[in-house]
C-alpha cells in the first residue's frame, strides 16, 4: 500500500493547523512523527484514519481516492483511547468481531497478541477499572490484532512503564512484517531511533524535516529540529 497526501490542509477559524504540500507513506516502513504540542500530528493521522476531515486537498491510497471502504485497511489507536464498558478481552476482540473474522481467526489473533504483555490478570477485568498504562496496552492490542495494511498509533507508550514500552516497541517492530506500514506519533526521540525507518518532524502544521532516521535525528538540516534535538 501507498498513501499520498497532496496539497492537503485543515483549518479551524481560518487558521491552518495542517498544511501539507505533498507527503507519501510507503509499505514496509515504520514512520515516526515528532513535533511539539499543537504542531498538527494528531490532526494529520486522524485525517488519514477518517476521524477528521480535510478542509482541502486530497489523499490517495494506491492511487485511488481514500474512501471509507478502503479505510477498512487502516486502523488507529487514538491519543486518548476510548474503551468499551466491558472486559479487556472483549475490548481486544471487538474489532475482529466487527470485521467478521471467524472464530478460529479471532482465537489465533488473540492468543498471538495477548502474550506480548503480562496481562492475564486484566483480561476479565472491566475496562473502567484499568489504570492509564493498562488501558494503553489493551488499546494497542486491539489495534494490532486487526493486522491492517496501515496501522496508526498516537503516542501509544506515553502512559506505559519502561518495560511495557519496550514490549510495545517489540510488538510494533513485529507488526512491520508482511509489508505492513506503521505510523507512530511519539515524543520519545530514543524510541524513534529504535523503531523508525523514517522520521518526520512537524511544526505549525507543516513538515519541516523528513527522511531516514539517522539523517534526521543525527544530522538534521532544519534549524528548529537542530535546536530541539540539541545538535
Ligand atoms: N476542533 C478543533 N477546533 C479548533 N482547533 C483545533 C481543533 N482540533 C485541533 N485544534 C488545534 O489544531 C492544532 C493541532 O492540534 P493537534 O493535531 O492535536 O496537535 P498535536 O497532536 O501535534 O499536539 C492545535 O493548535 C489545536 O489546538
Ligand atoms: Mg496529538
Amino acid at each position: 500500500m501507498n498513501i499520498k497526501l497532496i496539497k492537503a490542509f485543515k483549518e479551524y477559524n481560518e487558521t491552518k493547523v495542517l498544511d501539507i504540500d505533498e507527503l507519501q507513506f510507503e509499505e514496509n516502513n515504520i514512520y515516526v512523527i515528532l513535533g511539539s504540542n499543537g504542531s498538527g500530528k494528531s490532526t494529520l493521522i486522524n485525517i488519514i484514519s477518517g476521524l477528521n476531515k480535510l478542509s482541502g486537498g486530497k489523499i490517495l491510497y494506491d492511487d485511488k481516492i481514500l474512501n471509507n471502504e478502503i479505510r477498512k485497511e487502516i486502523s488507529i489507536m487514538v491519543q486518548k483511547p476510548y474503551l468499551f464498558n466491558t472486559t479487556s478481552k472483549e475490548n481486544i476482540l471487538k474489532g475482529l468481531k466487527f470485521r467478521n473474522f471467524n472464530e478460529l481467526e479471532i482465537n489465533n489473533a488473540f492468543e498471538k497478541y495477548k502474550s506480548y504483555f503480562n496481562i492475564d490478570n486484566l483480561l476479565n477485568k472491566k475496562s473502567k477499572w484499568l489504570s492509564g498504562g493498562e488501558r494503553a496496552k489493551i488499546a494497542l492490542l486491539r489495534t494490532a490484532v486487526l493486522e491492517t495494511e496501515l496501522t496508526i498509533l498516537d503516542e501509544p507508550t506515553a502512559s506505559m512503564d519502561i518495560e511495557s514500552s519496550m514490549i510495545a516497541e517489540k510488538l510494533i517492530l513485529d507488526m512491520k512484517h508482511k509489508k505492513k506500514t506503521i505510523i507512530i506519533v511519539t515524543h520519545d526521540v530514543n524510541q524513534a531511533m529504535r523503531v523508525a525507518d523514517c522520521v518526520i518532524f512537524m511544526d505549525k502544521g507543516k513538515i519541516i524535516e523528513m527522511g531516514n532516521k539517522n539523517k534526521v535525528l543525527k544530522n538534521p538540516e532544519n534549524r528548529l529540529v537542530k535546536q530541539i534535538l540539541n545538535i
